[in-house]
């Protein structure tokens, strides 16, 4: 009679007549059978057969049965042990199963009850290799997904590196222009204050006063945009740094004011005008301001984009009572998209762009990124009319 499964089983008895016997009734239920006469001898042949089942006696000259179980256990912790014994040696069995023993039986060993230890014994092997190849498949996944994560950092922080080279390009004239400005407002200074040198003596005390009020108003713009300056380079280290997630609860008319303060001069030089509609009443979203931030930033330059001869971007926030989420509308009427680039938007690596214009992966990271947040973004395109992306996330409060 075969067993479906290939069984091996090693049996360890110093007695020649019961390896024997044993022996011939295990071959006729179909299992492969190696014997061993002392515990030694065993132990090598487990180490070396890898049988699923060894059968001892219990009491053996040299190695006990109770040792060969121990060290059985020690080297490979699958195999099923069954230990045969004598009577009298029940103290002997009970820590035989203490010891991890699948069964004991006694001697002279009973066919059916051979059998049926041997049948249990099987089910205990299959059970602990299922719950093993589960374990390590449970463990598998687990580092997978550790993976996953650490490239989906590596990629969000990848994408934020390449808005940041548009952003640094774009903002080089929005720092020019205050630049030029403070500039020129320090050459008329000089200019003023060198006259003044020379015409001092012929100067009346109200035209001096008059010079004076000029001079603070210089000095108030000079300072208010030397602030611009430093604002925008603060905020684009800022943006650059690779900060974990941090959460917080975050003003949503705040998070678009910080996000447009990165793209207002890039919307300016491409001729669009924009339209914000922030609703204050709008209740805080709760997250991770820095990504939400690239999120925003990455569909309005998008939308800046999909409007290459100038048009209208609106952007919208509010709250939606029937569905109870924040929303932050960014809508725009540049080339739209089309049906079947609709299906592809937002997985890594799509872009319909040339080569240096985009990589592909804004509206893959934005996507994470309000995931992340147990948000979702929805978007409603027709060509050559426009886009509107829409990102709707949970407010932080629940209670409404
Ligand atoms: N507002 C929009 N109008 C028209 N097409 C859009 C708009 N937003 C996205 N798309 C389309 O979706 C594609 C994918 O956008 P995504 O932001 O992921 O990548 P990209 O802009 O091409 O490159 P990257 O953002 O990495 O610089 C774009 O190439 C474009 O075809
Ligand atoms: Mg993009």
């Amino acid at each position: 009679m075969a067993l479906p499964v290939n069984w091996k089983i090693l049996l360890i008895d110093d007695d020649e007549d019961i390896r024997d016997i044993m022996s011939i009734t295990l071959k006729d239920a179909g299992y492969s059978v190696i014997c061993a006469p002392d515990g030694h001898t065993g132990l090598m042949l487990a180490a070396r057969e890898e049988p699923q089942i060894v059968i001892t006696d219990i009491k053996m000259p040299g190695m006990s049965g109770l040792e060969v179980l121990e060290k059985i256990k020690k080297i490979k912790p699958e195999t099923e042990v069954i230990v045969t014994t004598g009577f009298g040696d029940i103290k002997k069995a009970v820590k035989a199963l203490q010891y991890d023993a699948s069964d004991f039986i006694s001697k002279p060993v009973d066919d059916a009850a051979l059998h049926m230890a041997l049948k249990r014994a099987r089910q205990r092997y299959i059970d602990k290799k299922q719950l093993s190849d589960y374990t390590a498949l449970l463990e598998r996944d687990l580092k997978t997904m550790e993976q996953e994560v650490s490239n989906q950092a590596k990629l969000l922080h990848r994408e934020k590196m390449v808005s940041l080279g548009r952003l640094a390009a774009s903002m080089v004239h929005e720092i020019n222009n205050p630049l030029s400005g403070i500039l020129n407002y320090i050459r008329l200074m000089i200019r003023i204050s060198g006259k003044d040198n020379n015409l001092k003596s012929n100067l009346t005390l109200e035209k001096r006063q008059d010079q004076a009020n000029k001079f603070n108003s210089y000095l108030e713009i000079i300072e208010s945009e030397t602030q611009r300056c430093s604002d925008l380079v603060s905020g684009l280290l800022k943006f650059s740094r690779k900060t974990n997630l941090e959460q917080k609860s975050i003003d949503v008319t705040d998070l678009i004011q910080h996000s447009l303060l990165l793209c207002n001069h890039k919307l300016e030089l491409s001729n669009i005008v924009l339209n914000v509609r922030c609703n204050p009443d709008v209740l805080p979203v709760f997250g991770d301001f820095n990504q939400l931030e690239q999120c925003i930033i990455n569909l309005i330059f998008n939308a800046i984009d999909a409007m290459e001869n100038g048009g209208n971007l609106k952007i919208e926030t509010g709250f939606n009572p029937e569905e109870k989420h924040v929303f932050i509308s960014i809508k725009d009427n540049g080339k739209g998209i089309s049906k079947e680039d609709l299906n592809f938007i937002f997985e890594p690596f799509f872009t319909t762009k040339s080569e240096g214009y985009g990589v592909g992966l804004g509206l893959s990271s934005a996507y994470g990124i309000v995931e992340k947040h147990k948000g979702t973004i929805v978007v409603e395109s027709r060509l050559d009319h426009g886009s509107e992306f829409i990102i709707k996330l949970p407010p932080e409060k629940k209670e409404f």
